[in-house]
Parts: structure tokens; sequence; C-alpha cells
């Protein structure tokens, strides 16, 4: 039996469909999210990935196309929309991180701003979130204080403390150097082994092979391709996924 084939669906995708300046960037997307799943996102540069989990939290309207978090459609409207922004924590590639406020203060804002928790509550939740990605010590930094590493531990940190139902990343580990990569994949992989349910679109092929119950190959606003890791790498179907994977692993490595 597939592993997760009887869990809850906690995401679901269905043909979703966008448009920019007349053209297609998406064609028709459909998957579902398992509860603890780690689906991966592959695929070319301009593919439409970080169109697609835009078009997944309504940071971007699709033109068509529907979306449901735990069985309830996702429907842009100003009443319903930051309830649902609130129940999916993005990671972006560059942090997006408020420079005026402290590694705390970014993990806090969220949590007072929006969740309308009292300052202490919210203060000691944010300080348990940083300890989880292990920069309790860091706390008072503020981001021009910190490593790439660092910060991104601080992004993920602040999408944890709304207690997401699943996490969205968004190549969390492009915009760092080589050496900050493995701090930010060693806090995914353990979000992941905890059982959290994820969507992670990556370059890091070596990482989503051993973290992904199931990688995803997009090509041109389309899925070519998916299926379990070891299927996928070692006997995709077409010889696009294949030149994919070779080229990719040329250039960034295991
Ligand atoms: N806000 C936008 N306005 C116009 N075109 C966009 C916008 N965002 C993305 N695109 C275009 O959509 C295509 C897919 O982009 P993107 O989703 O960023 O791909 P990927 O993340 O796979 O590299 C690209 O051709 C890009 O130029
Ligand atoms: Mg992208």
């Amino acid at each position: 039996m597939q592993k997760g084939i009887d869990k809850v669906v906690v995401l679901e995708v269905e043909d979703i469909h966008k448009k920019y300046r007349g053209q297609d960037i998406l064609k028709g997307i459909s998957f579902k999210v398992r509860k603890g799943e780690t689906k991966v996102i592959i695929g070319p540069s301009g593919t439409g990935k970080s169109t697609l989990l835009r078009c997944i939290n309504q940071l971007t309207i699709p033109d068509k196309g529907r979306i449901w978090l735990e069985g309830e459609e996702v429907i842009h409207t100003k009443k319903n929309i930051n309830q649902f922004r609130q129940k999916m924590g993005m990671v972006f590639q560059d942090f997006n991180l408020f420079d005026h406020l402290t590694a705390l203060g970014n993990v806090e804002i969220g949590l007072t701003r929006v969740k309308r928790m009292d300052k202490d509550e919210a203060r000691q939740k944010a300080i348990e979130e940083l300890k989880k990605v292990g920069l309790e010590e860091q706390a008072n930094l503020y981001p021009a204080q910190l490593s790439g590493g660092q910060k991104q531990r601080v992004s993920i940190a602040r999408a944890l403390a709304m207690d997401p139902k699943v996490m969205l990343f968004d190549e969390p580990t492009s915009a760092l150097d080589p050496e900050l990569i493995g701090e930010v994949l060693e806090v995914i992989k353990n979000l992941a082994i905890q059982g959290m349910t994820m969507i992670l679109v990556t370059h890091e092929m070596g990482f989503a092979r051993s973290v992904a119950n199931e990688i995803i190959f997009m090509e041109d606003g389309k899925i070519l391709e998916s299926g379990p890791p070891y299927q996928l790498f070692n006997n995709p179907k077409y010889e696009r996924t294949k030149r994919f994977l070779k080229k990719i692993t040329e250039l960034y490595g295991e």
C-alpha cells in the first residue's frame, strides 16, 4: 500500500490556471497533500513554481481552479483571506523579515497583530519558536546582525508560530551561501520528521530525495510527472525529466 494513502487530505489543489500579461503561466495544476506529507516541487526556472505557491496562499489570485484547506474551500474575500493565510506558513527565498524588528519581534508580530495574543503570551510563544530553530540566543538581534541561515531560520520560526496546517517553502536555501544551507535544511528536515505537512520548492536534490513523500516535476506550467523519490530519480518516465535531473545535479550537486 502506498504510504499515506489513508491519511487525511490537508490541502487539495484542483485545476489551477494563471495567466500573466495574456501568457499562460499555470496550465491546470492538481494535487493533494495528506497530513504529515512532504511534497517537493522541482522544475526549471520560470516554470511557474513560485506562482503556484503564491496561488495556493492567495498572494496571487488564480484565474481558474479551486483550493481546499482541511476540506474548506479557500476563497479570496477580504473577510476570509487572512484566516486562510494564517493557516499556511510561507517561507520565501529572500526571508522577508522586518529589518526594524529583532528576531523576537519578527516572530511576535504576527501573534499580537494577527492572532491578537497578549504581549506576554506572544513573547513566550515567540521564544519557544526561536528555540525550536536553535536561535534563542539571537532573539534580540536585528536581521542585519544575523547570517542568511539565521535569517531564514527566523522566518521559519515566524511561520511556525502561527500554528499553520501546512508550510509552503519557496526555494528556502537558494539565497544562502553554501556553508549556510545545511542548518536551514536541518530545521526543515526536523519539521518533516515531526509530521508537519509541507510543500517545498527546491533545487537541493539530495535533500528532496531524503525528505519527500512525493516529487512533483513541473515544466511549462504543468505537472509533467510525479512519484515517490526513488521512482522519479531512478526511473523517470520522460526524457525531459531525466535531462532536468542531470542538469540540476551538475549545477547544484547531490
Ligand atoms: N507578477 C508577475 N507579473 C508578470 N509575470 C510574472 C509575475 N510573476 C511571475 N511571472 C512570470 O511567470 C513565469 C513563471 O514564474 P515563476 O512562478 O516565478 O517561476 P519559477 O518559480 O518556476 O521560476 C515567469 O515567466 C515569470 O516571468
Ligand atoms: Mg521561483
